[in-house]
């Protein structure tokens, strides 16, 4: 694996990667039992792939965290390498382990993802990053998306699964939404493990509207915005940019 440095553009980033770095069994229960709706998304994704582009492609998985939703959709489409980066110890061991299940050859980062498309050796084909872009601010995820954008090769595509506001939803209410939700149907979680996940939820997460993450995709340089996916909670949205 290799080492980059990490950028100081977000210091809400440090805190954001705690619970991920520490307390990746946590994490772990909400794939277990899908509660962020990741294999939905991660079926989108697919359809998108096969559909959609239909073509070989380069996989860039941006804070690819255990990677073990995303070996199951890139198993059946024609991609040609797989890239990880992330920045959790513990969620890259267990990455490792689950690269074997690739049909083609990989490499995993040990690597800040706002960094990490700074040093790439060819033009990216597809971009993909879930859950985690909405720890940095409006003005960092904009310089994020517009690097994403600049290195993106013709034909392209950004994806983005995030936490996503209803219009006229602050961060507030969408905090409170999220929590009943989470209380309501989150139930294999000990009252540790809730208490934990919104504390990093309340302290970190900073979901955009839906016209948000679309001006951010506008103002990047993106042609286009669509939204592929909503999940069942109307939590989190799945966007695809395409330049
Ligand atoms: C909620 S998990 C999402 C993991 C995976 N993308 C998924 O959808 O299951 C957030 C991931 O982002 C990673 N992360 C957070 N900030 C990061 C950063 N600045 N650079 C690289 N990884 C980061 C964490 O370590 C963690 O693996």
């Amino acid at each position: 694996m290799a080492n980059a440095g990490r950028s100081t553009a977000a210091a809400n980033d440090t805190a954001a990667l705690e619970i991920f770095q520490n307390q990746w069994g946590v994490y772990q229960k909400f794939l277990q039992y899908d509660y962020l709706s990741n294999a939905e998304a991660c079926a989108a994704l697919h359809r998108f792939l096969i559909d959609d582009l239909g073509r070989p492609f380069r996989f860039i998985d941006l804070a690819c965290g255990d990677i073990s939703g995303i070996v199951g959709t890139l198993r059946t489409t024609p991609i040609e390498h797989y890239r990880g980066v992330d920045l959790s110890g513990p969620a890259l061991a267990l990455a490792a382990e689950n690269l074997a299940a690739l049909p083609c050859p990989a490499q995993l980062d040990e690597a800040d993802f706002t960094v990490a498309m700074r040093d790439l050796p060819q033009p990216a084909d597809i971009v993909w990053i879930s859950l985690s872009l909405h720890h940095l601010d409006a003005v960092a995820k904009g310089a994020f998306m517009r690097e994403v954008r600049d290195r993106l090769a013709p034909g392209g595509a950004f994806l983005a699964y995030e936490p996503t506001r209803r219009e006229g939803e602050d961060r507030p209410a969408y905090l409170d939404r999220f929590e009943a939700i989470g209380r309501r149907d989150w139930t294999n979680l000990t009252d540790r493990e809730f208490a934990e996940a919104m504390r990093h939820v309340r302290a970190c997460d900073l979901p955009e509207t839906m016209a948000g993450w679309k001006e951010l995709g506008r103002a990047a340089g993106f042609a286009s915005t669509t939204e592929l996916y909503r999940s069942p909670t109307d939590l989190f949205r799945l966007f695809l940019y395409r330049p």
